[in-house]
């Protein structure tokens, strides 16, 4: 079995992970919208997620709605001292699996408590306030972020981060409340963080990349499936690999709703890439 521990730690707020860790978006149905396929699957998956060491893992109420978190509580609770659970409040979901905005004061509240009440805890590890929208757009953050920042004096709440968001954005939520993590979209062919990533690292924050394998559009290179016949490891893995080997303070939280794509994942923190490997990785963007 892979030893995830290789891959070091990083720190979320008072709360070191493991750097390897697993998103859940991908155990709801299809586009993250209703019930799995295969229940007692999802189940069997977090569980061995968890077998394997990890104790990071991303998920949100508004994926099925509630399945997730669902899927989380049923499988793993009562949870490990060590599991730090991350969510993600900003959207819900029509009748029709549409994401729609939800992010008034009232509504963010609403999603912390329901959040609270589906996973089954009195206190939320970290929450990221999920900016709205496919792509990011500017724009001021503070009064919503305040109200979670309310929800965390109450005690509701321990850490902090925020999602989809641009570096103003970033810097406008911590003149509010101690942020710990950054969630955008960045992987190996997908670069538009760059400086974010290194300056969050200056700062001790957790940079946590979704989408890191592409997400809903699997990432396609042929430089990078070159770079893999002649390694020896997947795609998929080299695509994780590059990220650890991006930054100290990248979290991985790839997703998969199977048992046999969570190993290969895994096992990528086993990987020695050289320098000059990893130097060719970098220039595929
Ligand atoms: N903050 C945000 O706005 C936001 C947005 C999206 C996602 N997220 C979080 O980020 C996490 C990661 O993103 P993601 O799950 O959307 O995308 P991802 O990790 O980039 O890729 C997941 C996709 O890759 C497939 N896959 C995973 N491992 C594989 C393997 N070894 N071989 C072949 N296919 C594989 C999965 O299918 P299988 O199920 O068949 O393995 C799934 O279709 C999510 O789970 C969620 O927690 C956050």
């Amino acid at each position: 079995m892979t030893d995830i521990s290789r891959a070091g730690t990083y720190s979320l707020g008072d709360r070191d992970v493991k750097r390897m860790g697993y998103g859940a978006m991908q155990l709801a149905g299809s586009h993250a919208f209703g019930p799995p396929k295969d229940r007692a699957g999802a189940i069997t998956v977090l569980r061995a997620a968890v077998d394997a060491g990890i104790d990071h893992i991303d998920t949100s109420d508004f994926y099925g709605p509630h399945v997730t978190n669902h899927l989380i509580r049923e499988a793993l609770h009562p949870y490990r001292d060590d599991l730090t659970i991350v969510t993600k409040v900003g959207a819900r979901r029509g009748d029709d699996g549409s994401w729609l905005p939800a992010q008034t004061p009232q509504e963010l509240r609403q999603a912390v408590h329901d959040n609270l009440r589906n996973l089954g805890v009195d206190v939320l590890d970290v929450v990221n306030f999920r900016v709205f929208g496919h792509g990011r757009s500017e724009g001021s953050i503070e009064e919503r972020f305040s109200a979670l920042a309310d929800l965390r004096a109450q005690g509701l709440i321990r850490h902090l981060g925020i999602s989809n968001a641009t570096p103003p954005q970033v810097a406008e939520a911590q003149t509010i409340a101690p942020i710990v993590c950054v969630q955008n979209e960045y992987n190996i062919v997908n670069r538009v963080d760059d400086d974010l990533v290194d300056s969050l690292a200056e700062q001790g924050i957790a940079y946590v990349p979704f989408f890191p394998l592409g997400g809903f559009s699997p990432i396609q290179s042929d430089a990078l499936a070159a770079i893999s016949a002649r390694v020896g490891a997947t795609s998929r893995q080299l695509a994780l690999a590059w990220l650890l080997a991006r930054a100290p303070n990248v979290l991985l939280i790839p997703g998969t709703s199977s048992v046999s794509h969570l190993q290969e994942n895994l096992a990528s923190a086993d990987l020695d890439l050289r320098d000059d490997i990893i130097a060719e990785l970098t220039a595929i963007a």
